[in-house]
């Protein structure tokens, strides 16, 4: 099995791992995609941060990201935004891979699933998109925002349900933020909406 395929298969095997009824009403049914596109590999500035993490890799949290990092040199690393929205210092510090969905290494039409990955010091603004949004950090002390709501601090293994069109926002203080993220219900490659800008 390629470093992709095993990523895959851990993805899944740790989601059906998880007893949280959000989560598993999100992924019920869900038929796992077997079809793999051919990408190239894509690497960005912030997949540095994920090499150089220096939070212990405990649980099974720690050992899915250890699968992301073993695999992250073969991924193919994006961004959606452009210098243009949120400055050219947060290009070097944000980006994500589709792991599965209508882009991604796996092809699937039903649900997109991926990693996001911000380095240390990003404030990543409100904006909201038609998805319906899970994330699960893999790192711990990021902070959140839900709906205009004071940011609070996630944990690993923590499980964020972003209902379609709800606003949201993350910050990251001295540590990168790893978080698993699944979308469904939406178009899966729209771009996501800053949050009070005039498109
Ligand atoms: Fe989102």
């Amino acid at each position: 099995m390629s470093a992709v395929d095993e990523l895959l298969v851990a993805f899944r095997d740790y989601l059906q791992s998880r007893s949280n009824p959000v989560l598993q009403h999100f992924i019920e049914g869900f038929d796992w995609p077997t079809e793999e596109r051919a990408l190239a590999p894509h690497d960005l500035p912030v997949v540095t941060y994920l090499r150089e993490l220096d939070q212990a890799a405990n649980g099974a949290e720690g050992a899915l990201r250890n699968r992301l990092s073993h695999a992250a040199a073969v991924l193919h690393w994006a961004q959606t935004y452009s210098i243009t929205d949120f400055g050219g210092d947060f290009l070097e510090r944000y980006g994500w891979v589709e792991l599965f969905g209508t882009r991604g290494h796996f092809a699937s039409e039903e649900m997109a699933g991926g990693f996001l990955l911000l380095g240390p010091g990003v404030h990543y603004r409100d904006h909201h998109h038609e998805a319906e949004e899970i994330y699960i950090p893999l790192t711990d002390g990021s902070l959140w925002s839900k709906d205009a709501q004071p940011f609070l601090p996630r944990w690993s293994g923590e499980i964020i349900h972003h209902p379609s069109n709800i606003r949201h926002a993350m910050r990251t203080e001295d540590q990168p933020l790893v978080a698993l993220y699944l979308w469904r219900g939406g178009p899966l490659a729209q771009k996501s909406i800053i949050s009070g800008r005039m498109q």
